[in-house]
């Protein structure tokens, strides 16, 4: 067995499929439609657009958006099942939660799903501005600290914090290429929003990303 084969190994043996919180329940599996892996502006010029945005839209994102998004996010680009995003050591460490009016779901790229994860509101406690309460969409960057063996605490958050940082890049120009607007958030009360998720011991949040329609 190489060493990639063991590291896709311990990717699918910690599939995210477990996470479900008590209350989820109340909340429908959403099916994505399949993504649109075409298209768009070309590179530069997204690059030439790139930006943050701080004044968001009410107006919630068409599941083909969504479903575009988050496979620009951190979806599937090759058979192997790997993503469009690079990741640390071939571990699984990040899990892509998409906070929405209605709750928390679990963005499962294979299945093309967004899995209930916890029933409710919590935008708000995805961060310290206020627009993050009402913009639709409020990425959270879970890592799975617990997959990181063999790595100090501090190292853990280093690369966990890295591979958000690549998915949230991708996310900004998804956005700038589609007109819609995000940030990227470091502003958040960590200890909060663990308690809100429930988070078990190991899993930590590294950053947040408020995606939507630019105002007015
Ligand atoms: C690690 C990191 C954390 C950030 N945290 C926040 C944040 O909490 N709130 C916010 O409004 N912007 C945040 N930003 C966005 C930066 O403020 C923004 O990228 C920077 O001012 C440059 O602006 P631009 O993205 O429009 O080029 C963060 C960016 C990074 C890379």
């Amino acid at each position: 067995m190489t060493r990639r084969d063991a590291m896709i190994g311990i990717a699918a043996a910690s599939t995210p499929l477990g996470a479900r919180k008590a209350g989820a329940a109340e909340l429908a599996a959403i099916d994505l439609p399949q993504p649109r892996k075409t298209g768009g502006k070309p590179l530069m010029d997204a690059l030439q657009l790139r930006h943050s945005t701080r004044e968001y839209s009410a107006k919630p994102l068409p599941p083909q958006v969504l479903s575009d998004l988050l496979w620009a996010a951190f979806g599937i680009n090759r058979p192997s099942g790997d993503r469009t995003a690079p990741y640390w050591r071939h571990v699984m460490v990040i899990d892509v939660l998409a906070a929405m009016a209605d709750g928390v779901y679990l963005y499962d790229p294979k299945a093309l799903k967004l899995l209930p994860y916890m029933a409710g509101d919590i935008r708000a406690a995805t961060g310290l501005q206020d627009f993050v309460a009402t913009a639709p969409l409020d990425l959270i960057y879970l890592a799975h600290g617990e997959r990181m063996t063999d790595v100090s605490p501090e190292d853990r958050r280093l690369y966990a914090s890295v591979d958000a940082g690549f998915i949230g890049q991708n996310v900004y120009l998804y956005c700038a290429s589609e007109g819609l607007a995000t940030v990227f958030r470091g502003a958040v009360d960590y200890a909060k929003l663990a308690r809100t998720l429930k988070l078990p011991e190991g899993q930590f949040v590294t950053f947040a990303q408020t995606v939507g329609y630019p105002k007015g």
